[in-house]
């Protein structure tokens, strides 16, 4: 895991249309390269033989920002043939130390009500269900769930 750098954003950028109905932009992610307030990490893999670089593939990535004492975490995502080994877990656990090494009080993040997926890796974190929004998110249409973790 390391910080992301603009060479990875085509392949962050892959992994987002991969894995969201509704992805953000390369241009997004590339703005937030150079948003203080923001943390982006990419976790990376030795590649198969014939597929790309072969010291390294980009297969996840996590994206929050630091609000004061608060984190936001708004993105975090795995590559689906790199999903259920670990990635996230390992991302998540860097979220966490992060947060309790810079002494925050708080994280929270919004989840599609029905990412079953995202909200078990989140309460095994220890995330908590502390409200609802309706009608959230478009393509398609859904509630978000609000998760807070008290550090
Ligand atoms: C959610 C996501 C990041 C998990 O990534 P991952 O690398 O597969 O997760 P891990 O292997 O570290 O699994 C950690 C825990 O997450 C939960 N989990 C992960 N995938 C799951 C699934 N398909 N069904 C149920 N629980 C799941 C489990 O609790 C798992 O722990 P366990 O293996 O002990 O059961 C991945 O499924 C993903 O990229 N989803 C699409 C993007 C997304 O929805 N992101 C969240 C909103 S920004």
């Amino acid at each position: 895991m390391r910080p992301a750098t603009a060479a990875d954003l085509d392949d962050v950028a892959r992994i987002e249309h991969e894995q969201f109905s509704n992805p953000w932009t390369r241009e997004y992610y590339a703005a937030e390269l150079h948003n203080a307030r923001s943390h982006f990490f990419v976790i990376t893999c030795a590649a198969p033989d014939g597929l790309g670089d072969p010291a390294e593939m980009v297969v996840g990535y996590l994206l929050f920002w630091r609000l004061g004492d608060e984190l936001e975490l708004h993105k975090i995502a795995v590559a689906a043939a790199w999903q259920r080994l670990g990635h996230a877990t390992r991302l998540m656990e860097a979220f966490v130390s992060a947060g309790r090494c810079w002494e925050c009080e708080r994280a929270v993040l919004e989840v599609r009500a029905s990412n079953q997926a995202a909200i078990r890796l989140y309460e095994k974190f220890g995330f908590q269900a502390v409200g609802r929004r309706r009608d959230y998110y478009h393509h398609p249409g859904e509630d978000a769930q609000i998760f807070a973790l008290r550090f």
